[in-house]
């Protein structure tokens, strides 16, 4: 197995790329909602022990490994020990998992952008008509997904990261500008409230409590992009001397700061204009229309938070197809652009089967959810975590804390100040955890 070749051209285009696969509708579309349905900020206080604990010595190891290997995710695990191929191979089915139900959004986000500028039915009943009808949406769903490919078939450094440097700034400071009029709006400080000022009287038993804590974590592998080789396919093409642990944190900082704007964005909006945060996924396509409609100058600012959405989308949605094209181009004789177009069909119509089971087709269930929430389901709550579990026992047992330290530390070059802790977690907490989290929730042990 060759190397990959290509490279990131430098520390700026790799953070603005691996920074622009971790913010995504992770951080503008589910964070917000969740934070709604999960009891405000005794979610947000769970999300930020799990970012400490999980997040970043999880993001740390698949940098490093995929730095030490520099390969497709599973061709990396398997570096490390020839058994664990499998570890990387959740990165593959995750990524399409997610992919499947993330250009279905990321459709909706275009369709909301036309009737933004266009300033047409955007009322709150018009998102359950809209997605449930059948043909239109997989338009949107293919337009989302042809931008995808065509960035990724632009290559490494040419695509990803010139379009992720670019991007990712703009969506900063415009959401910082959104966030600013969303906490000068009158009331607006109940939404504030709701956000940071935990309510443990809202939490309603033991079981309530798990599930905030399950989907905290599911919440910061979605966001951060972990478990799944994505970080893992970005670290292999970056250069040996890279400051893997400055990167880590600045990914996670990143990360977090749009998640937190985002949520001080949306939800004193929300109060501000007397809807309620528990609206779930149609948080951002049913309620802020609404809210929307009731500003002054309404129809800009949802123009420029949608195609905000659609920017943070599409800078995810490359890392997400990166994975699987980098793992088809060593695994075939096909180009990258093949590889790119086949696997992007190949999602269009898994998506296309989730879209429909929304609305117009429900029958395409499994169990009791519709095959889209099916995916998403099982690609943040089970895949990832997985993923991660097997990432922290790759690093912290197969390879060993030493071994990783020292591609860490670039050799020893660089003082790695945090590499008790990184043994610690990566070792006991992390996967204890994720294993205590994961058993008691999805089996009720
Ligand atoms: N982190 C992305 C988001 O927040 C989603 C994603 C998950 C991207 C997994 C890549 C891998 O939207």
């Amino acid at each position: 197995m060759k190397p990959s070749k290509e490279q990131w051209s430098s520390r700026f285009g790799f953070i603005m790329a691996a920074a622009g696969s971790a913010i995504g509708l992770g951080n503008l579309w589910k964070f917000p909602y969740i934070t709604g349905t999960s009891g405000g900020a005794v979610f947000l206080i769970v999300y930020i022990i799990f970012l400490i604990l999980l997040g970043i010595p999880i993001l740390l190891s698949e940098l490093a490994i995929g730095r030490f290997a520099g390969m497709n995710a599973i061709d990396s695990c398997r570096k490390i020990n020839s058994k664990w191929g499998f570890a990387g191979a959740f990165g593959i089915i995750g990524a399409f998992g997610v992919m499947a139900s993330y250009c279905v959004v990321g459709g909706w986000v275009i369709r909301y952008i036309i009737n933004s500028v266009t300033d047409s039915r955007m009322s709150a009943d018009y998102f359950a008509e809209y997605s449930s009808k059948s043909f239109e949406p997989l338009i949107w769903t293919a337009v989302f997904l042809l931008l995808t490919c065509a960035i990724v078939t632009g290559g490494v450094s040419g695509g990803i990261e010139r379009v992720s440097s670019v991007l990712l700034p703009i969506l900063i400071v415009f959401l910082v500008g959104i966030m600013i009029y969303s906490l000068t709006l009158p009331n607006a400080i109940e939404g504030v409230k709701f956000f940071i000022v935990p309510d443990f009287s809202a939490i309603n038993g033991f079981s309530d409590f798990i599930r905030i804590v399950f989907n905290a974590m599911g919440q910061v592998f979605f966001s951060l992009s972990l478990g799944m080789g994505t970080l893992i396919t970005y670290g292999s093409y970056l250069p040996k001397d890279n400051d893997l642990t400055s990167s880590t944190i600045t990914i996670v900082a990143l990360d977090t700061a749009i998640a937190l704007i985002a949520g001080f964005a949306i939800l004193p909006a929300v109060f501000s204009f007397g809807f309620e945060p528990t609206e779930g996924f149609g948080l951002i396509f049913k309620t802020l229309p609404a809210v929307f409609s009731r500003m002054s100058g309404g129809t800009f600012i949802s123009s420029i938070f949608f195609v905000l959405v659609l920017l943070a989308a599409l800078t995810s949605s490359i890392s997400l197809l990166e994975v699987i094209v980098a793992w088809v181009c060593t695994k075939t004789k096909l180009t990258r652009t093949w590889a790119a177009i086949i696997v992007t069909l190949l999602i269009f119509i898994a998506g296309c089967f989730a879209s429909l089971s929304i609305g117009a087709i429900p029958d395409i269930a499994i169990g009791n959810m519709s095959l889209f929430e099916f995916f998403s389901f099982f690609s943040d709550k089970v895949i990832m975590p997985l993923g991660g579990f097997f990432i922290c026992i790759l690093t912290g047992y197969v390879w060993g804390i030493p071994q990783a330290s020292h591609e860490i530390s670039n050799g020893g070059r660089l003082k790695f100040r945090m590499r008790k802790l990184f043994g610690v977690t990566v070792r006991y907490i992390a996967p204890a955890l994720i294993a205590v989290i994961f058993a008691v929730s999805l089996f009720g042990i």
